[in-house]
């Protein structure tokens, strides 16, 4: 039996270890990049998540840092799925505001983009609402360390994962992880700032989504034209950024640097779930609204 305590990076470890030992044929982690062919459970696992962001007790994949080729990957198995997940906001509770706050804006990256991705439907899209509504009441609370905002971004997090486990993300994970991989920046950072402009370039790909995002972040979307409820939702989730405090520039991201994010970004296991293709230009446009 195993059992996982601390955030995505430590969960995450943990299925990429339990995998390879009742999978030794894999023992290079790199071979299990993508939907891999494993034939065995993990051992038994129990999670307990001590950051409120990332979902990875009950989720399909985990995430792995490939540190001399500068890359994250993602590995999606079934068989790594935890059998128990303890989800509890006291383990959450010292977390510092920083973290509270750029983990719960991946909780909101993971319930956007599993709202609007390709293969979205009407269970995830329950769920992936719910979390939307629990994250606009909650987050600020949480990073002013209120019991009941943790409680609630614990919840979200949690529920927004049983959606996208199952439906998939879109480019705002897939430039985050590229991000992650080059600069270190932390996963939930980057997620929050390429959040709000991945929402513009996907935005006419959205129906009437972004209006059902804006309301469950409570704005009153009443007369609003669909180019104002658009705005709006981008807006809105811009503010909450704002106010837990998550920067909008990225000093580091350099120039020079540009060609091979794009091609990393492109080639992400969760770019092919974004509702709108993007090419190596779109990337680009996007990265340097970061510089
Ligand atoms: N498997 C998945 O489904 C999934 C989903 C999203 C992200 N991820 C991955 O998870 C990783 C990010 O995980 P994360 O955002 O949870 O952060 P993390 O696990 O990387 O932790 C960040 C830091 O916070 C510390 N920390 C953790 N809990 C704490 C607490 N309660 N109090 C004080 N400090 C605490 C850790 O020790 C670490 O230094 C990334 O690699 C990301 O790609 C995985
Ligand atoms: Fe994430």
């Amino acid at each position: 039996m195993m059992i996982t305590i601390g955030g995505g990076s430590s969960m995450d470890t943990g299925k990429g270890i339990g995998i390879i030992i009742n999978n030794p044929e894999f023992a290079d982690v790199r071979s299990l990049e993508g939907v891999a062919p494993t034939k065995k459970r993990t051992v038994f696992t129990i999670a307990v998540p001590t950051t409120g962001g990332t979902g990875a007790e009950s989720t399909i994949n985990y995430v792995v840092t490939d540190v001399e080729r500068k890359r994250k990957f993602v590995c999606v198995d079934p068989n790594d799925i935890p059998d128990i997940a303890v989800v509890d906001p006291d383990m959450m509770s010292s977390m510092p505001r920083g973290l509270t706050a750029s983990t719960g804006m991946d909780a909101l990256t993971h319930a956007i983009e599993g709202y609007t991705t390709a293969a979205a439907w009407e269970l995830s899209d329950c769920l992936d609402l719910e979390a939307i509504k629990l994250i606009g009441k909650n987050l600020r609370k949480a990073v002013a360390n209120d019991p009941d905002g943790r409680e609630g971004m614990a919840l979200a997090q949690y529920v927004t994962a049983m959606a996208y486990s199952n439906v998939g993300l879109g480019i705002a994970h897939s430039m985050a992880h590229t991000l992650g991989a080059v600069y270190d920046t932390p996963h939930g950072v980057a997620c929050a700032m390429m959040l709000p402009i991945v929402m513009e370039f996907n935005a006419e790909a959205t129906g009437t989504k972004f209006k059902d995002i804006a309301e469950a972040l409570g704005v009153d979307t009443t007369g609003m034209d669909q180019a104002a409820y658009r705005k709006a939702a981008v807006d809105a989730v811009r503010q909450l950024s704002i106010d837990v405090g998550i920067p909008t520039k990225l000093e580091k991201l350099k120039e020079k640097d540009l060609p091979f994010l794009c091609e990393s970004a492109a080639a992400d296991a969760c770019a092919p779930g974004n509702p709108k293709h993007a090419t190596l230009e779109d990337f680009e446009k996007m990265f340097r609204k970061l510089m």
